[in-house]
């Protein structure tokens, strides 16, 4: 039941922080944050885990030959630090099968919109937002899905509608889609995760009691 969890960022960090403020509500049990890794330095979501007392690392892959070996160098970070779960907190590297072998229904990811809506290669941060609008969908929201090498096309685990307004911006709409949605079901989903609760079966997640 007591899981080492990993949280991975490239920016604000805004999602790492709900994981934080859950876990210090209690809300993942026993099991722990032991480890956050950055795509690149001076992110801020480096210091969100400063101040939370989390161990951190920055793995950029400028650093490495190619995806291959950026991957890893990520793997044997992960193992090293005997990390139970991945949670894909905004992280926008590659990473190849190395990892999702060494981590089979072990690594979540959130994405900001309803899976299999705006997702996939080229859909990351505001740029799916703006796919929505342009759409003119009434309805976006987010997903917390694991992740598999197909990208964004992992078994769901909890998604979470938000209402489009008329006069939305891509910021205004990223901005109510994280409050309203993805710092709720991101932690939710970790919750469920650490109390042993998610089984996938034909590709899909099953949430038991
Ligand atoms: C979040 O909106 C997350 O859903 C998105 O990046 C943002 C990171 O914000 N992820 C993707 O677009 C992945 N395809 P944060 O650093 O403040 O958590």
């Amino acid at each position: 039941m007591k899981k080492r969890i990993a949280v991975l960022v490239s920016g604000g960090g805004t999602n790492l922080q709900a994981l934080i403020d859950a876990e210090k509500e209690g809300m993942f049990g026993e099991s722990r944050i032991t480890l956050v890794i950055a795509s690149k330095p001076g992110v801020y979501a480096l210091e969100r885990a400063k101040n939370a007392d989390i161990p951190s690392a920055v793995l950029c892959k400028k650093d490495y030959a190619d995806i291959a070996a950026y991957s890893r160098a990520l793997t044997d970070t992960l193992k090293a630090n005997s990390i139970d779960l991945v949670v894909l907190a905004g992280f926008l590297t590659i990473i190849d099968e190395q990892v999702y072998e060494a981590y089979p229904n072990a690594i979540i990811n959130i994405h900001p919109a309803l899976i299999p809506s705006f997702c996939g290669k080229g859909y990351y941060g505001l740029r799916v937002h703006e796919a929505a609008l342009e759409k003119g969908v009434k309805v976006s929201g987010a997903t917390v899905h694991f992740v598999t090498p197909e990208c964004d096309a992992g078994p769901i685990i909890l998604q979470k509608a938000v209402a489009v307004q008329q006069n939305d911006t891509p910021e205004a709409l990223q901005e109510r889609i994280m409050k309203e949605a993805e710092w709720k079901i991101l932690p939710e989903a970790v919750k469920l995760f650490c109390e042993d609760r998610l089984t996938v079966k034909n590709n899909k997640v099953y949430i038991g009691e």
